[in-house]
């Protein structure tokens, strides 16, 4: 088993990732002096294909578990599903000492981590991540939070966890298509900091649990490296400021990782019409893409719609757009001036 260690400003946690994590998450989180009540979040799509063996086990190392099922979807992560939580938290007596513990992908975890966050001003939070993208990017960092009328993530809080579970297993029976666009997150992490990563992504010829260990560990670098996003956490936006703009004039009917693979593409081209990175890295990221049936092509709104999407980001700094720009495979910088005309030079090209 692999047993990834994050450190944050107060404190640590491990990541437990191995094949069958979930069956030991019980012994996992009474080793770290838990006892009694705890609370697992999910939805009605997860709860029923994988809370019963996380019940067990939690029963089994001498916890009472309750569970809570979330209707599914990015539309219920709102302050009213999280208010809707707190009294059923008081109702099975919670208390200060017990966990909390998000069984979903990002949209439970964000909610989950958020009312445990908040819950008798903060309890003990454990993130067990069931789609690719929540096991490479949201489970870890501390970002929790919900979405408002006017925007994605605009409500929230830090809050570490005590523990991640990360079972490989619970991937199979995630959708393709939620798993692809999972894939986008892991192109990127390579991109970022993990040339082995993306070489093997090429090859196609890699063990899932190796694939996790290495996008994980991406992350865990660059989040101990600012833990309050203040700097260098921008890295983990590649693909981003492009793909937020594409994923909003789509009305979301573009997933958020198949707009952040048209982002890889479109930063990878800024990047060579720049001239930060050669053509041929560029190349080589258009193909990853492509081999993993990832789109890469800018769609067609008119550019000014595109500029606007891009400037009402929050990512937006002054009276320019930051990109976060490739330099090689393995290699990322932030940039802080660049020009409108470049920006439709890229998306105009196609
Ligand atoms: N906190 C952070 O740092 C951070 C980072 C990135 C994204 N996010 C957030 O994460 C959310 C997106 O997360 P997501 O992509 O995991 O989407 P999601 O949580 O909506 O999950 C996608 C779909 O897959 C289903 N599902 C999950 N696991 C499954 C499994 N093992 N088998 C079958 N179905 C399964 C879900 O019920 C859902 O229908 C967004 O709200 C985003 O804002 C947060
Ligand atoms: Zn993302």
């Amino acid at each position: 088993m692999a047993i990834i260690n994050v450190s944050h400003p107060t404190g640590s946690y491990p990541i437990y990732l191995e094949s069958g994590a979930l069956a030991n998450t019980g012994q996992h989180l009474a080793q770290l002096g838990y006892r009694g009540r705890c609370a697992i979040v999910t939805n009605q799509t997860v709860g029923p294909l994988h809370a019963e063996p996380l019940l067990a086990s939690l029963r089994e190392a001498g916890f009472e578990p309750i569970r809570l099922d979330l209707l599914d979807g990015e539309q219920f992560k709102t302050l009213e599903t999280v208010a809707g939580l707190y009294p059923r938290l008081v109702a099975a007596k919670l208390d200060r000492r017990s966990p909390v513990i998000a069984l979903g992908g990002g949209v439970v975890g964000d909610m989950a981590g958020f009312v445990a966050a908040s819950y008798l001003r903060g309890v003990p939070f454990v993130q067990i991540p069931t789609t690719l993208l929540a096991m490479v990017d949201a489970s870890v960092g501390g970002k929790t939070g919900v979405d408002l009328p006017q925007g994605k993530n605009l409500v929230g809080a830090f809050k570490q966890p005590e523990m991640v579970v990360m079972d490989p297993d619970v991937l199979g029976t995630l959708p393709e298509v939620e798993f692809r666009a999972g894939l986008a997150e892991v192109v990127k992490h390579g991109i970022i900091d993990a040339p082995a990563l993306f070489a093997a992504l090429e090859q196609g010829d890699y063990d899932l649990t190796w694939l996790l260990d290495e996008a994980v560990r991406v992350k865990v670098r660059v989040v101990q490296a600012d833990p309050f996003e203040q700097g260098r956490r921008a890295v983990l936006n590649l693909g981003h400021t492009f793909g937020h703009a594409f994923e909003q004039l789509s009305r979301f009917e573009l997933r958020h990782g198949e707009g952040v693979a048209i982002g890889l593409a479109c930063a990878a081209r800024l990047a060579t019409r720049l001239g930060h990175c050669s053509g041929a890295t560029t190349e080589r990221i258009i193909s990853l893409l492509d081999q993993l049936q990832l789109p890469f092509t800018p769609p067609a709104y008119p550019f000014a719609d595109m500029w606007a999407a891009m400037f009402s980001d929050k990512k937006r700094q002054g009276n320019t757009v930051r990109f976060i720009l490739p330099r090689a495979i393995g290699d990322v910088d932030i940039f802080n001036e660049v020009t409108e005309a470049d920006v439709r030079a890229i998306l105009d090209k196609k």
